[in-house]
C-alpha cells in the first residue's frame, strides 16, 4: 500500500517571508480536474465519509452493530450519495481512481452485512477487520489523486 506524502507545513508555522519563498511540497499525486460544482459535491461527501467512519467506531465501540450497520450504508456505500453523482464522478476519473472509489462502497456493502450478521452471532472481529480494510481504501485514494 502506498504511504501518505509528507504533511504540508501549516503556513502559520513560518515566518511570512520564507512561506513565500519556500519551496512547494513535494506532491506526486495525480491531479484530477473536477468542474466546481461537483468537486464541491464531493469534497462534502468526503467530509460525510469521515464522520460515518467516526459514528461506526462509536457504535462498534457501544457493541451496537446494527447502527454500525446502518451508518455504513448511509454514509459509506452506494446509497450514500445523491442521484447520480456517482456516474457524474466517474465521467473525470482517472481509472485507478474509478476503481477505488468502487472498492469503497463495495467494501461498505460487505461491512454492513458482517456488523448485521455480529448482531446475531457476536463475531465482532470480522466487521473490525473489514472496517479496517475500507479505512485502508481511503487513505491509498488520498496517497494517489488530489482535485485541481
Ligand atoms: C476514489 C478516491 C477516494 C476515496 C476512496 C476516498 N477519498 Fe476522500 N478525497 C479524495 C480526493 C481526491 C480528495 C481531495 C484531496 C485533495 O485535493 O487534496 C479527498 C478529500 C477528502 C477529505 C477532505 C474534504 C474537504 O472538505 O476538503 C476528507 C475528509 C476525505 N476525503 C475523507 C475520506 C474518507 C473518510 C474516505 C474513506 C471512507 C475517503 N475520503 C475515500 C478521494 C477519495
Amino acid at each position: 500500500m502506498a504511504l501518505a506524502q509528507p504533511m504540508p507545513m501549516h503556513p502559520g508555522s513560518m515566518p511570512a517571508a520564507s512561506a513565500a519563498t519556500a519551496a512547494a511540497p513535494r506532491d506526486g499525486r495525480v491531479p484530477v480536474a473536477f468542474p466546481p460544482a461537483l468537486k464541491r459535491e464531493v469534497l462534502a461527501t468526503m467530509r460525510m465519509h469521515l464522520q460515518g467512519l467516526a459514528q461506526i467506531q462509536q457504535a462498534m465501540a457501544q457493541g451496537r452493530y446494527d447502527q454500525a450497520a446502518r451508518l455504513a450504508s448511509m454514509t459509506l456505500g452506494m446509497s450514500s450519495m445523491h442521484g447520480d453523482q456517482a456516474r457524474r464522478e466517474a465521467r473525470y476519473m482517472p481509472p485507478g481512481m474509478r476503481e477505488l472509489g468502487a472498492r469503497l462502497h463495495m467494501q461498505a456493502g460487505q461491512f454492513a452485512l458482517a456488523a448485521q450478521d455480529a448482531t446475531a452471532t457476536g463475531d465482532a472481529a470480522r466487521p473490525q477487520r473489514l472496517f479496517g480494510r475500507m479505512m485502508q481504501t481511503c487513505v491509498a485514494c488520498h496517497a494517489s489523486y488530489r482535485l485541481q
